[in-house]
């Protein structure tokens, strides 16, 4: 080697030391102690479009409808869209069964539409999660049409029949049908097909590699389009024994333990993973996880290249009719916390689509404390460690309409479910009280936008009644009031915003055996928040080892501080210590 050459080796050899020893010192940068990564900073918005505004008063919310609302959307401060599914379907479950994975429902316009709405939020910097709806589609699909057709179908398996000369297949509980039966006999090829959801949405065969090459490419036409990001609908559930072993009996009332993390349900993620996932930047969250905490992180484990996100039930699952308790809450948020704080991500949700209305559920939706608890259930979902997953119109504090006759539920499982209670003389006050609470068409009614006729949803007839409440709880008047639930909603998004330690943050419950108050702390870096949620009607006083007098109150849903130490109905109030 030349002299000169060498010297500049070594000077170069001597620059890049001194760099690394720079980089040596401790840093104590955010960077430098989490794994930053957008999905994880986010907060996810989730627009269900039937609901959300229609534009051509056919009285079903519509693509041109969310684009209208696209100002308001970014007014959150929210920063990712779920939107349920939106691709061609029949409308048996509401999109939730395809016949087409590549063309936009007509109730929703067109193809152009969507474009124009993707890139509309592009435009105000917020991203698009798509629902992926695979483990079932429609049986007007294409695909379905074909396998159905004949037994030497090309598409025969890319569903799971079971040809009725054999012995009966083993029983499957479905959880749509009116029967409850996930086996449908099809007399035209003399064979049974399988159905873990209604007879209109056959569960496809994940076993089949055609099958799955079929729905990677499905993905990445989206993907290619620029959405950033794919819910996978029930696919807990995806994977099968395809001998269909006998369960024991009683399996249906624990039958995720049988049908979530079949064989090889691993395989297809990471085969997802490699062919779509890791040529994209989306990020992905599958719905449900498993049995088990090994279940959700076998699920989401980065190092495990398969998704990004769990989605448990366990917390959103608490709440029912005779209300539920606060010490259970806790627990259970707080063991899922400390079981993800070391590796993987989970979402932090108490309301969807499939649910009734949060404050209905669980805040208090009475005249009295709708507003003030609704805000104390946002600065929870804003205040834990994880992804945020927010409804559209939980930020007005929407409330359940408790339809008190049949005639009014839209929601196909439901008026499957009061067929088959009726068909068994089953106790139909009980049921109607039940559904009264727990329909997931509660949280389905139009999206109330002012006291207009219809709310100002849709100019048509609502394809579901509106809550008959929207003259009072509407979007056009929380505009006007500064102690709105909706702006109250984007004060508290924006103090996620501008905390990192409320994304990445320790968390630490403390009051641990108050049936009363939640509270809790979030560390970052040496940086601590205190977060103090009163979820009774009462006054309570928490008993914490913090100094609150010198604390700084960073909000505070009633407006002011407590002075006393002492928090009032549905306070929620959240300090930087
Ligand atoms: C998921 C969806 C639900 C749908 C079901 C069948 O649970 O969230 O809305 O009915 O799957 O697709």
């Amino acid at each position: 080697m030349k002299k000169s050459k060498l010297v500049f080796c070594i000077l170069l050899l001597v620059i890049f030391e001194a760099n690394m020893g720079c980089k040596a010192k401790p840093d104590t940068s955010v960077n430098a102690s989490v794994d930053r990564k957008w999905w994880k900073e986010a907060v996810v918005y989730q627009i269900y479009p039937r609901s959300f505004k229609d534009s051509d008063g056919d009285g079903i919310g519509d693509l041109k409808g969310i684009i209208s609302k696209l100002d308001y959307i970014k007014s959150l401060g929210i920063n990712v869209v779920w939107l349920n599914p939106i691709y061609s379907s029949p409308n048996d479950d509401n999109g939730y069964d395809v016949s087409d994975y590549r063309n936009i429902m007509k109730d929703f316009g067109t193809m152009a539409d969507f474009d124009l709405l993707l890139k509309g939020l592009h435009e105000r910097g917020i991203k698009l999660v798509m629902d992926l709806v695979v483990n079932h589609s429609s049986d007007e699909h294409a695909w379905f049409k074909q396998s159905k057709s004949s037994r030497n179908s090309p598409y025969r398996d890319y569903y799971h029949w079971w040809n009725a000369e054999r012995v009966k297949p083993a029983p499957r509980y479905s959880l749509f049908d009116v029967n409850h039966d996930a086996w449908k006999y099809d007399s035209l090829t003399n064979a049974y097909y399988l159905h873990y959801f209604s007879r209109k949405q056959p569960d496809l065969n994940w076993e089949n590699p055609k099958l799955r090459q079929e729905v990677y490419d499905i993905m990445k036409f989206w993907a290619a389009k620029g959405i950033d990001g794919f819910r996978l609908d029930a696919f807990q559930f995806a994977a099968k024994d395809t001998s269909f072993p006998v369960f024991p009996k009683g399996y249906e009332n624990d039958f995720v333990k049988y049908y979530a993390m079949g064989p090889h349900l691993h395989d297809y993620l990471k085969e997802m993973y490699q062919q779509v996932f890791s040529k994209y930047d989306v990020m992905s969250v599958a719905e449900g996880a498993g049995n088990s905490f090994q279940d959700a992180h076998d699920l989401v484990d980065a190092e495990r290249n398969e998704l990004n996100m769990a989605y448990a039930f366990e917390g959103v699952d608490i709440a029912k009719v005779n209300g539920y308790s606060l010490l259970h809450f806790k627990e259970v948020f707080s063991r899922w916390d400390s079981a993800f704080a070391e590796k993987g991500w989970l979402s932090v949700f108490l309301a969807n689509h499939d649910q009734a209305r949060l404050v209905s559920r669980f805040g208090n939706d009475s005249a009295a404390y709708r507003e003030v608890s609704s805000k104390m259930l946002s600065t929870f979902l804003m205040t834990m460690r994880g992804t945020p997953y927010y409804y559209n119109g939980d930020e007005l504090g929407m409330t359940n309409a408790g339809f008190t006759n049949i005639s009014e539920y839209r929601d196909m499982p439901t008026l499957n479910e009061y067929q088959h209670q009726k068909n068994i003389g089953g106790d139909m006050q009980q049921f109607m009280k039940r559904i009264q609470f727990e329909c997931r068409d509660n949280g389905r009614t139009p999206f109330q936008w002012n006291n207009t006729a219809n709310a100002g949803f849709t100019t048509g007839t609502p394809w579901i009644n509106i809550n008959p409440n929207y003259t009072s709880i509407n979007e056009a008047s929380q505009e006007n009031d500064p102690n709105s639930v909706l702006l109250y909603f984007r004060n508290i998004v924006k103090l996620r915003s501008q905390h990192l330690e409320l994304v990445y943050g320790k968390y630490q419950l403390l009051d641990k055996d108050n049936p009363k108050i939640y509270a809790y702390t979030r560390e970052l870096n040496g940086s601590k928040i205190l977060v103090l949620l009163n979820f009774t009607s009462s006054l309570e006083k928490p008993n914490i080892p913090v100094d609150i007098s010198k604390a700084k109150l960073l909000i505070d849903n009633y407006g002011s501080s407590p002075n006393d130490g002492k928090l009032r109905p549905y306070e929620a109030v959240v300090y930087q210590l």
